[in-house]
């Protein structure tokens, strides 16, 4: 039994300890705001917070949460400085990796609340948008920086 805090909630999951979080995340505990997008950690549609940092739970084992402390997107729920910008650039085409580009941009804010703009880009290059919507997504967060 593996034990973590969830959005803020003590949770523990049976499953297999390789299970990748992702999945305990989706189906275990019905948060399906952190999406499935390659599965081998290259895209980053998958990003929730551990201990205030960001991790790709596609590749990331249940093993790796124990007693940490996660936050995905529905944690953020409208809390989030991030989330109000999001909505007035109207960032979203599909919308299939904003939970991932928000959890990774949030980060970003919590460590360095006036990024410049290649401090921007360098933080979120990894976060990729098959609907290019990389000139909204940098917009926003310089809107929600200081
Ligand atoms: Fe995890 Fe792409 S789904 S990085």
């Amino acid at each position: 039994m593996i034990e973590f805090k969830l959005n803020g909630n003590k949770v523990s999951s049976a499953a297999d300890v390789n299970t990748p979080l992702l999945w305990v995340i989706r189906d275990e505990f019905g948060f399906k705001g952190t999406k499935f997008g390659c599965g081998i950690g290259m895209c980053g549609a998958c990003t929730v917070h551990m201990d205030g940092a960001p991790v790709r739970t596609c590749s990331f084992p249940l093993l790796a949460a124990a007693n940490k402390n996660i936050t995905t997107i529905e944690g953020l729920e409208g809390k989030h400085p991030l989330q109000k910008t999001w909505i007035e650039e109207q960032v979203p085409q599909c919308g299939y990796c904003q939970s991932g580009q928000i959890m990774q941009a949030a980060t970003l804010l919590a460590n360095n609340p006036s990024p410049s703009d290649q401090e921007i880009v360098d933080h979120m290059s990894g976060n990729l948008c098959r609907c290019m919507a990389y000139v909204r997504i940098k917009s926003a967060i310089k809107n929600a920086a200081d």
